[in-house]
């Protein structure tokens, strides 16, 4: 893997609306890396790990977790749901996987409330038909109210008095809310607080200053590998808006979200699949609403990580790709699921859309107020082989190497690694 790494801590993000794989991915790199850091989101992601046939999904934990002797830090940026954490620790552990000295979290990092799932839930009830599709782990009213400053910290929960007045405050206020407007039931500030102080002993051991951790491991020369949750075109400012999520999942988040000098980011490594997909609601040009996207979703286990919910399915479409290129800074490319498209005979790919009498071959900001945009396809033939047991880049199909090749021609990035099955080793290296 010297080629995808080599001297450079590295950001790996998603390039569409999340599921790309990264998972998969950031599991095969941290053999080279020492610390892979998770800068943003929360339990909202799935990140799935297959070796051996044996599966592991990983929410809030760093993908790197699986791999022996590396250092797995969950940064300030990111959304931290206590509860679901030690879930996961537990999972982890029956598992046979070492989950202690190697964890990290920050004091920074802000709390999920059970008021923040109440108020996801309720907020897209409100919103109805137009609701985001939301995973209600209660990601968006954390963000809000870090952003507001009603926000509570890791580090609050380690001065009991501080953290008893802050919280009832809080409470006392959300359940004006909740009464008041939703006509729902008040939480009890009292019951949070003993939970969470319970909660606050069981993940003392892995939290600290991650500030200083990560300024350690830079100034040792430890490699970083970032790892990105959701995808670019869910990212608060350049994604769909308000289709998105809370959080800044692009390259320049992971600087913010980790607590570390964006000149100790080398590379960019976008990870994108072969096709599209995306959970919830929002605009999706290239979604295939018929027996085709049906199939996708069926060979290629289109079904949230998280929430278990059927993923949409559509072609790969070039032109977001382009965008999250762009708004990432992105050096090179994984291309994930390309054993998903064994069985076409033609294969389409999104290179601009119309919008009334208009083409274009740029995102548009404002594509959730663009319904009626319509996909331009250039049409490449598929190569109808079993590329699943594929390693060896002399093995691809010639007209799977001109899917890559067309792509990296649209997109004007290399592909360094195909992935083509959903375990560990099942992948191509390119360079
Ligand atoms: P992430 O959120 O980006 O980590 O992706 P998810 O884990 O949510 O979704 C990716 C799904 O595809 C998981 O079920 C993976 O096991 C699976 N997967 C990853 N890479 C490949 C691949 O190359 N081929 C196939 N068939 N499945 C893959
Ligand atoms: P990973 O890291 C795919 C989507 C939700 C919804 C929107 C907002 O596994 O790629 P949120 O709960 O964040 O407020 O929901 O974002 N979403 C994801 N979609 N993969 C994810 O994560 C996602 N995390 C959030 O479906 O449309
Ligand atoms: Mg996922």
């Amino acid at each position: 893997m010297e080629n995808l790494t080599t001297g450079s801590n590295t950001c790996l993000v998603g390039l569409q609306w999340g599921d790309e794989g990264k998972g998969k991915i950031v599991d095969i790199l941290t053999e080279s890396f020492d610390v892979v850091v998770r800068y943003q989101g929360g339990s909202n992601a799935g990140h799935t790990v297959v070796i051996n046939n044996e599966k592991f999904v990983l929410h809030l934990i760093p993908s790197g977790i699986l791999r022996k002797n590396k250092w797995c830090v969950i940064g300030s940026g990111v959304a931290l749901d206590p509860g679901q954490l030690l879930e996961e620790i537990g999972e982890l552990r029956k598992k046979n996987i070492e989950v202690s000295g190697n964890l990290r979290i920050s004091e920074l990092a802000h709390l999920v409330f059970p008021y923040h799932k109440k108020f996801d839930e309720l907020s897209e009830s409100e919103k109805g038909d137009e609701k985001i599709g939301t995973t209600r782990r209660g990601i968006g009213p954390c963000y809000t109210d870090k952003m507001a400053r009603n926000g509570i910290r890791v580090a609050d929960l380690y001065h009991p008095d501080h953290f008893r007045q802050r919280l009832k405050k809080v409470v006392e206020e959300k359940n004006k809310i909740l009464v008041r407007l939703y006509d729902a039931e008040a939480l009890s500030w009292k019951d949070i607080y003993e939970t969470y102080c319970e909660y606050a002993e069981q993940i003392r051991p892995f939290v600290c200053n991650t500030v200083v951790f990560m300024a350690d491991a830079v100034k040792a020369k430890k490699k970083i590998l970032f790892e990105g949750a959701q995808g670019s075109l869910l990212d608060v400012d350049f994604g769909t808006y308000p289709f998105i999520t809370s959080s800044s999942v692009t390259a320049g988040g992971a600087a913010v979200g980790a607590g570390i000098s964006p000149r100790q980011i080398h590379k960019v490594l976008g990870i994108m699949k072969s096709y599209t997909t995306r959970v919830g609601s929002g605009p999706f040009p290239s979604e295939l609403n018929d027996a085709l996207g049906e199939y996708l979703r069926k060979k290629g286990g289109e079904y949230g990580a998280t929430t278990g919910r059927p993923r949409r399915c559509g072609w790969f479409d070039a032109v977001a790709v382009k965008h999250a290129i762009m708004v990432n800074g992105v050096d090179s490319a994984v291309l994930t699921k390309l054993d998903v498209l064994d069985e076409q005979r033609t294969i389409k790919i999104c290179v601009g859309y119309t919008f009334g009498d208009k083409a274009y071959d740029l995102f548009p900001p404002d594509l959730a107020a663009r319904s009626e945009c319509q996909p331009i396809y250039k049409e490449v033939p598929g190569w109808l082989r079993d590329t699943s047991k594929m390693r060896d880049r002399n093995d691809i199909p010639s007209q799977a190497k001109n899917y890559i090749d067309t792509l990296e021609k649209i997109l004007g990035i290399p592909v360094e690694m195909l992935s083509v099955g959903p375990d560990r080793g099942q992948v191509v290296n390119l360079v």
